[in-house]
């Protein structure tokens, strides 16, 4: 009877090892995923949160893409003109309205981050030994107990004092586990950690609520926009609170913090539309944090901050295309844009409801009282010292929460927004 529980123990212990080496695709292998979690139900969106998005993000492309028709959102990155397309859009535009790259499994979403097939083997084998240990010793305890359970005409065993076979077998065996796990998790780690010399470097400000992405030639945007094939690292800092970057596809989340630098690294694989969110409550709208179109019915969000992997030469291009483009608009219209594209819309609504600042609608030219009791005229000096020292003439009723954009904003882009604040009557 004491061999029979001795054959169980070793045989689950043994079983245990070959769980964790089936769940070990062959090295350099992408899809490690797919061997061990495929067949639990692939296809079906990664989680709760991130599934509201794509139904989210559909309207607002469809809406957007009138006059370039269904080509010009499906276009691939490296055939889209260089000019912008009939509907107003310019092409990296299209590339981040197009709906987000949802493949993957059940576990996890497809990973474009070279250096993600490490963890994600972690994952998946620290998953694999949990799911064997759990029901080999479920099964253990429901068929021993059953086995010697009290009935007539059976004396109580004693129970064994000592088995050296046994001691030895479940000490060395779950030590042999957990010494390679750790071995291959600081590999991978230091790996993840550690960006290569040549890495692309992006600067990234977080703030409520909105990411400013400042590229090496002075281009900002608040889709980040990288190259395929190329190491990527993001310097990171926050103006107010903390904020947390969390890119699912690129397996890549870390925490920004104000008044200090964090790094993260990543070598995007696919060129494509990649999710992008803020994984630390930062406020009233974290949810919704780099909100680039509102519904101005509802409040929903139609289209948050993406990643837009490009395909060789169209980063490059991006930089080029990007730079040019606000020097061609009429001031209102940058600043039209620039209300989105600047998080703005965040806060501020160009409907009349105040959310969590005042609404610009009909706001130029008015008497508005301030905290302290004064009345000032909203006008061109008013609206250029809310952007630079927004806490120095506050409003009564809202919350002292607005970001300086002190040396964030170039001269034309303040009297962009100046003219548009101005043109909603
Ligand atoms: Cu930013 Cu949450």
């Amino acid at each position: 009877m004491r061999s029979t529980i001795h054959r169980l123990v070793i045989a689950s212990c043994l079983l245990g090892w070959l769980g964790l080496a089936s769940a070990q695709p062959a090295p350099g292998s992408a899809g490690s995923g797919s061997a061990v979690a495929g067949s639990a139900g692939s296809g079906t969106a990664p989680d709760t949160g991130t599934a509201q998005k794509v139904p989210d993000v559909a309207p607002a492309n469809k809406g957007q893409a009138t006059g370039t028709g269904p080509t010009g959102a499906s276009q691939g990155p490296s055939t889209n003109p260089s000019a912008p397309s009939p509907g107003g859009q310019a092409w990296y535009d299209i590339l981040a309205n197009k709906p987000i790259e949802e493949q993957g499994n059940f576990w996890l979403p497809r990973a474009v981050n070279k250096a993600a097939d490490d963890s994600d083997l972690m994952y998946l084998s620290v998953l694999a030994l949990s799911y064997f240990f759990f029901f080999a010793i479920t099964v253990a305890v429901v068929y021993l107990t059953w086995k010697y359970r009290h009935r007539p005409g059976h004396k109580a065993e004693p129970s064994a004092a000592h088995n050296d076979a046994l001691e030895i077998t479940w000490t060395v065996l779950p030590t042999i586990i957990v010494v390679f796990l750790f071995w291959y998790g600081w590999r991978s780690y230091i790996h993840v950690v550690t960006p290569p010399n040549k890495a692309v470097e992006i600067q990234v400000l977080a703030m409520r609520w909105n990411w400013q992405f400042t590229h090496a030639n002075g281009v900002t945007d608040s889709d980040l926009h990288v190259p395929a094939g190329t190491p990527v690292r993001l310097v990171m800092t926050s103006t107010d609170v903390l904020h947390s970057f969390y890119a699912p596809a690129f397996r890549v989340k870390q925490d920004v913090v104000p008044r200090r630098y964090t790094y993260v690294w990543f070598e995007a694989t696919k060129p494509g539309t990649y999710r992008l969110t803020c994984a630390e409550y930062c406020g009233t709208w974290h949810a919704q944090m780099a909100c680039l179109k509102t519904d101005p019915h509802t409040n929903a969000c139609l289209r948050r901050a993406v990643v837009v992997v490009h395909a060789p030469g169209d980063y490059e291009r991006y930089l080029a295309d990007k730079q040019s483009e606000s020097m061609n608009l009429p001031p209102a219209e940058l600043g039209k844009k620039l209300y989105e594209k600047k998080g703005c819309n965040a806060c501020h609504t160009v409907d009349g409801t105040p959310r969590v600042g005042p609404t610009f609608k009909g706001d130029f030219g008015t008497k508005a009282t301030m905290a302290d009791g004064s009345t000032i005229t909203v006008d061109e000096t008013y609206i250029r010292e809310s952007l630079m020292s927004p806490q120095a003439k506050g409003r009564p009723g809202f919350p002292p929460s607005m970001p300086s954009f002190q040396g964030q904003l170039k001269e034309a882009e303040i009297n962009g927004l100046i003219e548009y604040i101005k043109s909603l009557k």
